[in-house]
């Protein structure tokens, strides 16, 4: 595994792999530039091409070639080490002891793939009536028909696996590619085509509509070594640039209205193909861009998925907004083929997802009445409970209090009452587990203090780290002491040392605090236990 990784490493620089995502500037040794995770004001982002390590200041993150794809891209290191090496033209199987027939076998389905597009995109532009549909009923253009690759599928029934058979695939490898039906012959017939692409660009499955109206309208890849529907972002590919660049991503419900939306200059637009939308879905996005801006229908599904989202989020400290203002038209599409100006503007106009939840909400109640009023306060209240922000929570409770007419003590009365419910019924759900916490602050602060250790020949102050053994984390502690500390002058590096640290301990006493008061809420108030957490808590609150 390491000699793949040196090998990978020897072929690709971090500046051509961070710099598809980043754009870098020369600064000395090192190169500069803005996060891609979009919290920065000032380029926080650093590359050192000597040490082949990155570093971002603001998110706090950093690592070498294969930590950057995982964080961008929200893949696990496997993945992340698959698409490097695919790049570096590194064949995996060579050092694959543990599966290389599964590396083969990808590598097979994805080869069909590739081939199975272009014959679709020739069939297109054989085929005239498809073309009608494509270029007029549905007004895509020439560079939008090229970029989404959209093709045909011929209607006979093995037109696809004879050519693929005739290139040496054998049946098995297109069924890996999920290509076929039940009966070994073409799965996608009659149908206009749009493929499933990655992020790395491979092509990994399609989605096929029928040109007539017909059941089912679409028919998409099944599960198969490539596709996984609850991972995949559809439209990614031909976005991410845009998301970073603009720092924000409209996620709509069909594939269509992706490719309608990219032709209309929204290229921020994606979409979870053919399923809701996962927590894995929302954790590849938020790598973009922390501005979330849905375009669902406003219809009962449209609603719950805005729940979702508003659940998921909280964690991952997204933003999420919706846009709603579709002037009477069904979907994005509709609307582009009305005005792609409309939609333009439709995409400014968001409004924040839990005011839109709160009005939806209101549509069928009438708040003069009692029963109805505790009915919307049971839902509003549930919706606030995800807000995490206190203050953001604060004023839509004053507003729901507001709407309701009753004081804002009663509606957090009612909250309170409602959430211990909750945290009674799920409580061992949601209880953490016993390792302590580490927020960010404390993880940064780990980091300068270890820092100053090495690099800085800290002695007097007793920094409690282990010195790491990992070079690249070595490398990049360098990093961190060169621009933070550097420019303190020696005598005063002990000085920061002391300070650090007694910011270390405060933050340290702090979660572990909040961790204890946590554990509090779902303890009797008699027991023991109780009793024995609020001594140290006490404690921890004398100490700091
Ligand atoms: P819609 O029915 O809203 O279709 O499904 P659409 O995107 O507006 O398509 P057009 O404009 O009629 O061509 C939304 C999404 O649900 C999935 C597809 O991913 C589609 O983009 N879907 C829908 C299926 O997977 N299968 C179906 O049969 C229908
Ligand atoms: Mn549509």
């Amino acid at each position: 595994m390491n000699d793949l990784k040196e090998e990978i490493k020897s072929r690709l620089s971090v500046e051509d792999v961070v710099g598809q995502y980043v754009e870098l500037k020369r600064a000395g040794r090192n190169l500069k530039g803005h996060s891609p995770w979009g919290v920065d004001k000032t380029p926080s982002f650093m590359v050192s091409p000597e040490k082949g390590i990155w570093h971002d200041f603001s998110a706090n993150k950093g690592g070498d070639i294969f930590t950057f794809i995982m964080e961008v891209e929200g893949v696990s290191f496997k993945e992340a080490l698959e698409k490097l090496a695919n790049k570096a033209g590194v064949d995996l199987s060579k050092y694959r002891g543990n599966n290389p027939n599964l590396t083969k076998k990808k590598n097979r389905a994805r080869a069909a793939l590739a081939l199975a597009t272009k014959y679709y995109q020739l069939c297109l532009t054989r085929n005239k009536p498809v073309c009608e549909y494509v270029f007029y009923q549905r007004n895509l253009n020439r560079k939008t028909v090229s970029d989404f690759k959209i093709g045909y599928a011929p209607a006979s029934g093995k037109a696809l696996t004879g050519v693929l058979q005739k290139r040496g695939f054998n049946l098995t490898e297109l069924d890996d590619a999920g290509l076929l039906n039940r009966f070994k012959g073409d799965l996608f017939r009659d149908r206009m085509t749009i493929p499933f692409i990655d992020t790395s660009g491979n092509i990994i499955g399609f989605t096929a509509r029928i040109l007539k109206k017909a059941e089912p309208k679409y028919l998409n890849t099944p599960e198969t070594i490539l596709f996984n529907k609850s991972r995949f972002i559809f439209g990614l590919y031909q976005a991410k640039e845009s998301i970073l660049h603009s720092g924000f991503v409209v996620i709509v419900e069909g594939n269509m209205d992706v490719i309608s939306s990219h032709q209309a200059g929204v290229k921020e637009a994606v979409a979870t193909s053919g399923t809701a939308m996962t927590e894995q879905h929302l954790k590849t996005l938020s790598n973009f861009t922390h501005d979330i801006r849905l375009a669902y229908d406003g219809d009962e599904a449209g609603i719950k998925a805005t729940e979702r989202a508003i659940m998921m989020a909280g964690d991952l400290g997204i933003d999420i907004t919706v846009i709603s203002d579709y002037h009477g038209a069904k979907d994005p599409d509709e609307l582009i083929q009305k005005d792609p100006k409309l939609w333009q503007s439709a995409v400014e106009k968001r409004v924040p997802a839990v005011e839109w939840l709160l009005k939806k909400y209101e549509e069928n109640l009438n708040l003069n009445s009692a029963p109805d009023k505790r009915k919307y306060s049971d839902v509003a209240l549930k919706l606030l409970g995800y807000v995490k922000d206190e203050v953001e929570r604060a004023s839509y409770e004053e507003k729901v209090a507001k709407k309701l007419d009753v004081e804002v003590e009663i509606l957090r009365e009612k909250g309170e009452r409602l959430n211990k419910k909750i945290a009674q019924s799920t409580h061992k759900y949601l209880k953490k587990p016993k390792t302590e916490f580490k927020s960010n602050q404390l993880k940064k602060l780990e980091n300068s203090l270890l820092a100053l250790k090495i690099f800085g020949g800290i002695t007097k102050t007793k920094i409690p780290f282990e010195v790491p053994e990992d070079e690249t984390k070595l490398d990049e502690l360098e990093l961190i002491f060169n621009r933070e500390h550097e420019n303190v002058g020696d005598n005063n590096l002990e000085k920061e040392a002391t300070e650090l640290l007694f910011r270390y301990n405060r933050e340290l006493n702090r979660q572990k605090i909040k961790a204890l008061n946590a554990e509090l809420e779902n303890l009797d108030e008699d027991s023991a236990a109780y009793d024995k957490i609020l001594k140290e808590i006490y404690e921890l609150q004398n100490a700091s």
